[in-house]
């Protein structure tokens, strides 16, 4: 059986739906035939914390393969997990940029589109107006075609609400930078050949494509006359957006839906560019982490879900981490939990069976129930899962079960982000730790969950240690992503001299 995307995972909205105050149909307290029930499941849940566990020498098994990937990566394309594909971004943006650009966003369950008028070093933004649309399932696993129009129609809209006194100087095409958060192997600025979808994405005839070439076709159905001035990865996008405020970003991470990672390399440590020119000596790098699997500690719940997925073997990191899988992960210990207990009640609840039934945000207010009766774990899982009854005991082994798997997964993605401060450090001694080095980072996961934002920030300490972790920044840069790339638009745009 193979399975698609059914929600909006942890990308964007995080739903904010109120319900109905929730009573308790059964008493809170376990009797003790409850109690006897859910201690059938207790083991499977100290067979889990086990597994998941990831205590520091398996954060810095990760942490260095992950570098040593990178490595491979860099020596030769194929050589190692990660492609750490070249970006052609060689200028950051300085803050002279002006005019008027687009940013085009597409890369989970929304879109999004934006205008941003850009004042040069002294005004810097002069106004940003966007607009967000969530892609229609059935669009996700569509064709090429469907996908591009609905964008570009999207953008058509959009440029019609243009202020009159914000539209291009005569006889100039308006440009774009086009954010498309999926593995594109780039050959230039501006064109990139789709590698695979990842994130539940399955459009037929798209990969191996330019993906700036399916816009373009869409763009002229549309009657757009506007043009692609750069193509980028949102965590490229995410990363120039937040180099134009702060000059110590080296590092972008998206933890949503998906993960990835880029980062600013030397031109010097890439072999496989082969003496290629460029400018600054410097180019971005992006990642695609999400691929990484060395070390990774795994249970047999990730091996089945992703047996059943879209792209088994594929983006295993990411399955590991991201908004789209944890709650996933968690549906499936639960299923096997009600298989072999009565914690749910005596009759198997049906729901539970279905694969993505349980979302990460569920996960995510489940942990911030704070009642002593958890009456929200009880309400999420009757309202998600149809779990008709539930003592307070089963309950807590559900929040343990959520605890097991996010604590997993925020420890992980903290050694990811040490494994390449690690690596640019061993290049260049002190560049990293000996001064303050900031990760920009967006995503809906990371923004929204904050037992998974400490699990990771604890795992970056536990890494590095108080001292040098002083230096390290996470910081938070909701919507850079938009701005950076209207901003590499500007950068490479066609009309500049
Ligand atoms: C994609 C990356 C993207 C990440 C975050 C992954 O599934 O492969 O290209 O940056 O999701 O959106």
């Amino acid at each position: 059986m193979s399975y698609g995307l059914s929600a909006a995972a942890f990308g964007g909205a995080f739903s904010t739906a109120t319900r109905p105050a929730w009573r308790s149909a059964v008493p809170a307290r376990c009797s003790l035939a409850a109690a006897d029930s859910v201690s059938a499941a207790a083991p499977i849940l100290r067979d889990l914390q086990m597994k998941c566990a990831t205590p520091l020498p398996v954060l810095r098994h990760v942490a260095d393969a992950l570098a040593a990937d990178m490595r491979a990566g860099l020596a030769a394309d194929g050589g190692g997990e990660l492609k750490m594909i070249l970006t052609y971004v060689d200028s950051l943006p300085t803050g002279n940029e002006a005019g008027l650009f687009y940013g085009l966003d597409l890369g989970g369950t929304n879109f999004r589109v934006l205008r941003v008028h850009l004042g040069g070093k002294e005004k810097r933004l002069l106004d940003t107006e966007f607009e967000q649309v969530s892609i229609p399932q059935e669009l996700m696993c569509g064709t090429t075609e469907e996908l591009f129009d609905f964008i570009a129609s999207g953008l058509a809209k959009f440029v019609q609400k243009e202020k009159d006194k914000f539209g291009p100087p005569k006889g100039r095409e308006r440009e774009i930078g086009f954010t498309f958060s999926f593995p594109v192997k780039q050959t230039s600025i501006d064109s990139g050949i789709l590698i695979k979808w990842t994130k539940g994405f399955a459009v037929s005839g798209t990969v191996r494509r330019d993906v700036v070439a399916c816009l373009n076709e869409a763009l002229k159905r549309q009657g757009l006359d506007m043009r692609v001035s750069a193509l980028v990865n949102d965590t490229v996008s995410t990363l120039a957006g937040a180099r134009y405020w702060d000059d110590n970003v080296m590092v972008a991470v998206i933890l949503g839906t998906g993960t990835n990672a880029c980062y600013i390399e030397s031109v010097d440590a890439i072999p496989k560019l082969q003496g290629s020119t460029y400018q600054s000596g410097k180019t971005i790098i992006n990642t695609e982490w999400g691929a990484f699997s060395n070390g990774l500690p795994l249970t047999e719940y990730d091996r089945a879900m992703d047996c059943e997925s879209i792209n088994p073997g594929e983006q295993i990191f990411e399955k590991t981490i991201s908004g789209m899988y944890l709650g996933e992960i968690v549906r499936r210990v639960l299923q096997k939990m009600a298989e072999v207990s009565t914690m749910f009640g005596d009759s198997f609840p049906q729901k539970l069976s279905v694969p993505f039934v349980l979302r990460t945000p569920d996960l995510c207010k489940m942990q911030q129930d704070d009642t002593k009766d958890l009456n929200e774990v009880e309400f999420i899982l009757s309202d998600a899962l149809g779990v008709k009854s539930s003592c307070l005991g089963s309950r807590r082994i559900v929040t343990d079960v959520c605890d097991t798997i996010v604590k997993r997964g925020g420890r992980l993605a903290g050694a990811g982000i040490v494994g390449i401060l690690q690596k640019l450090e061993q290049d260049f001694k002190g560049s990293i730790f000996g001064r303050r080095t900031v990760v920009a980072m967006d995503g809906g996961l990371y923004e929204h969950y904050p037992q998974y934002r400490s699990h990771l920030k604890e795992a970056v300490t536990e890494l590095l240690g108080e001292e040098v972790s002083k230096n390290v920044i996470i910081e938070h840069t909701k919507d850079g992503s938009g701005i950076g790339a209207a901003l590499l638009a500007a950068a490479n745009s066609k009309y500049s001299t």
